[in-house]
């Protein structure tokens, strides 16, 4: 494994999460019992998106494979937040890792209900805000607009001092500009990158092939477009980013902290192989293991990652 990572105040045993919605711990251990706590893949564990209300997801066909990755419509099916922190959320609390839960509202008024009553909660050790959703008022998707996203924090800010981690789209102008807003504003850290949208046609009628119309690319096929948008922001703020889009070995995770994340996390890659972010950890430290005893002459190996000079352990180790 990667060395301990300190990343908003949480001590990390190494620097992979996963991506909310793309890892079922419950399910994981329904089908393979507690064996899989022991090993479990990722240092954190984020929850998929829970909003207020419960919601059924969007009508099937819901995904699509697309020559290097996925498009999905699932459309964020889950309990709600009465269900949630009944249910999930006490068996969450089992896995050995911290928890990230991650919710979403069409207000900043109904962001702060769920931020509230999820901050209340002791399982949960820092909040993910997925702000790809439109604003029902402005009608605006408050993770592409700055002026959205410094409202959103102005109002759930106050609310707990618990890490708030802003999940970033990379369907905005200006994604640097909505990250600096959100550091501005309040925010411990940012995630980066959701998923791009894209759709997919049914092969004989031309018709949309998902249910929910357009859906969101996900997978190896977005990964460039996710190095640059996590350098992108890094050059705008100085809080940690958690970089993700199509990583799938440890040599990607490597790019990204060089591109100036603290945190990587597998999303899509966790569908192929369960065990993908034990494996990409693993290739990670061995990779950094190996440019510390063979250093690179032209010196890119050197320490000059934000990732490295916050967590010198984590390379240095
Ligand atoms: C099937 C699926 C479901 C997802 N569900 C959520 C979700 O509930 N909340 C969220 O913030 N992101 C969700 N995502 C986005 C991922 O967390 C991640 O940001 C994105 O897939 C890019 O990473 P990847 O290319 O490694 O999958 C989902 C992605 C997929 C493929």
């Amino acid at each position: 494994m990667s060395g301990p990572v300190a990343f908003c105040g949480l001590e990390l045993a190494h620097p992979v999460v996963n991506g909310s919605g793309t890892f079922d711990a419950l399910a994981a251990q329904r089908t393979f019992g507690d064996a899989v706590l022991p090993e479990f893949p990722f240092a954190a564990y984020v929850s998929k998106t829970i909003t207020r209300e419960p919601r059924q997801g969007n009508p099937p066909p819901r995904l699509w494979e697309a020559p290097a990755g996925l498009i999905n419509s699932i459309g964020l099916p889950n309990r709600g937040l009465d269900g949630y922190l009944a249910d999930d959320l006490p068996r969450l609390a089992q896995l050995p890792v911290p928890l990230i839960v991650n919710v979403m509202g069409d207000s900043p008024e109904h962001v702060g209900e769920l931020v509230s009553a999820v901050a209340a909660r002791p399982e949960a050790a820092a909040l993910e805000l997925n702000v790809s959703c439109p604003n029902v008022k402005s009608g605006l998707i408050m993770g592409a607009d700055p002026a959205e996203i410094a409202a959103l924090l102005d109002r759930v800010r106050p609310l707990t001092p618990k890490p708030l981690i802003v999940k970033l789209t990379p369907n905005a102008t200006d994604v640097g500009a909505v990250a600096a807003a959100a550091e501005a504003h309040g925010a411990d850290a940012v995630s980066l990158v959701n998923t791009l949208r894209g759709m997919a046609l049914h092969p004989a009628t031309g018709a949309p092939w998902l249910g929910g119309g357009t859906g969101g690319v996900s997978g190896p096929a977005i990964r460039a477009v996710a190095l640059a948008q996590i350098h992108e922001v890094a050059a705008r703020v100085s809080i940690p980013i958690v970089g993700m889009g199509g990583v799938q070995t440890g040599v990607h995770a490597r790019d990204f902290l060089r591109a100036g994340a603290t945190l990587v996390a597998v999303g899509t890659e966790s569908f192929r192989d369960p065990r993908a972010g034990a494996r990409i950890a693993d290739e990670l430290e061995a990779l950094v293991r190996k440019e510390r005893t063979f250093p690179d002459p032209a010196g890119s190996n050197a320490p000059d990652s934000r990732a490295e000079r916050e967590n010198p352990q984590q390379t240095r180790a």
